[in-house]
């Protein structure tokens, strides 16, 4: 698969700028902000999964000027019921006048020009998006009917057959030649912890000799029964192992997509036993189920060396990844980073390791005021901190992902 080669390493941003919400001043601008939320699911509007809930992080970011027109969703009775409950709370008139519809092509046919909006933040599952394909082509159909309005896309940027991938950079050509602006959400990246390892590497003009990522996550708690069955999550590597994926790239930049090797432990091994899974894996095909370990290791464009592992093993609640980062003299680890990020640093001159603890950290809403920030930066203000993940980013990081289930998968097959 032929990818752009524009850099994926980024300037990092300040960490002064990346506060929690009760510190952080709404935005400046002024007069409605008109938004259209695709997906009132767990993503939008919150649950007791986690901290994810960008409604929240919006309503702080705007205050009174948010003014969610349009929520976009199939499920119109589970869109009305959170409206409804919105409605209930003082965040009421941002929602009091939100009209819901199945489909964009609803929206479109029924906007009135005072909803139109400028910003369209996406969270429908990524199956029904990140390609060309007629009723999974939103990003598409946004950039036809609302040129130069900007997106928001949650990750992965999609979860179809291997062979729609060149779809999703098509996706991302187009959104680069609309000039939209676009951000996706890898909200790592916007992690105080992370952008403090980016700064350390800028400021001693590092080079990454290798990255070595770990996912290990808590089993017990996911009860969706999709999230065990490929065929409709496309497994944890690309599902949930994404975000250390696109760590990793963050880091390490582009990958040599031919260089990806792997190896997998699978549920019908006698390792790959499990005792405490919530869902019902008998429901699933045998030839859907997920592994329980998938490692790989793969070659950066620049000869670095990346390796990855993700687990589904551990029980309770709290999941357990670690991120390191060497260098010449250098080894940035990055613990805990979902929970409560730690940041150990070890520099030359010195074995000691230094230890950063950062409080309060909300990446979930530093990337939503980043958003903001850029929407609204009319005057191209340089110090405004820029979107960390572009589309044609987030695609690479797919296109990786996909790379690693096939090399697990060939590696299986070899050994059968
Ligand atoms: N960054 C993170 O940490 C994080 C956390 C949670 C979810 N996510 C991502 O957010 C996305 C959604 O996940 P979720 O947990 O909210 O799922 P969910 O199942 O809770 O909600 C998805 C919603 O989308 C609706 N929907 C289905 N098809 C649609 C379509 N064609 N157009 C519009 N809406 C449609 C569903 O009816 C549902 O209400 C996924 O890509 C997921 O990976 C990211």
């Amino acid at each position: 698969m032929s990818s752009s080669r524009s850099p994926s390493r980024r300037n990092s941003i300040d960490i002064s700028q990346l506060q929690p919400m009760h510190r952080v001043h709404q935005s400046a601008g002024v007069g409605d902000f008109n938004v259209v939320f695709v997906g009132a699911g767990n993503i939008m509007f919150g649950s007791d999964e986690g901290p994810w809930n960008h409604s929240f992080r919006f309503e702080h970011k705007l205050g009174p000027r948010l003014k969610v027109v349009a929520v976009i969703d199939p499920a119109v009775e589970r869109a009305r019921a959170v409206l409804a409950q919105k409605c209930e709370t003082f965040v009421r008139s941002a929602y009091e006048h939100t009209q819901v519809y199945k489909n964009l092509a609803e929206f479109v046919q029924h906007m009135t020009p005072n909803m139109a909006p400028r910003a369209f933040v996406i969270g429908s599952p990524p199956m029904f998006r990140g390609t060309t394909n007629p009723g999974r082509d939103i990003e598409l159909q946004i950039l036809k009917h609302f040129p130069g309005v900007a997106l928001f896309i949650e990750k992965p940027v999609a979860t179809g057959p291997k062979e729609e991938l060149v779809q999703a950079f098509k996706v991302s050509e187009e959104i680069k030649k609309s000039g939209a602006t676009c951000s996706v959400g890898y909200m790592l990246r916007y992690l105080r912890a992370v952008q403090m390892m980016k700064q350390i590497i800028e400021e001693n003009n590092l080079t990454v000799m290798a990255t070595i990522a770990r996912y290990a996550a808590a089993y017990e708690a996911i009860a969706k029964l999709d999230w065990w069955d490929k065929s409709k999550s496309a497994g944890p590597i690309i599902e949930q192992g994404t975000h250390f994926c696109d760590l990793s790239r963050y880091f390490g930049g582009d990958v040599d997509i031919s260089s990806v090797v792997a190896h997998s432990l699978e549920w019908d091994e006698p390792a790959g036993k499990l005792s405490k899974q919530k869902i019902d894996e008998s429901q699933v095909a045998p030839e859907n189920r997920i592994s329980r370990v998938t490692s790989a290791t793969w070659k950066y464009e620049s000869g670095a060396v990346g390796t990855f592992t993700h687990l589904t093993a551990l029980q309770g609640h709290d999941y357990s990844c670690e991120l390191e980062v060497y260098a010449d003299g250098y080894q940035l680890k990055l613990v805990n980073p979902y929970v409560a990020p730690i940041l150990y640093v070890r520099r030359p001159g010195s074995d000691h390791e230094e230890t950063h603890q950062f409080s309060e950290d909300d990446p979930f809403f530093s990337e939503v005021s980043v958003l903001i920030d850029n929407i609204e930066d009319i005057e191209e203000d340089p110090e405004t901190a820029q979107i960390l993940s572009s589309f044609e980013d987030a695609v690479k990081t797919y296109e990786l992902t996909w790379a690693i289930r096939e090399a697990a998968e060939r590696s299986r097959a070899a050994r059968k």
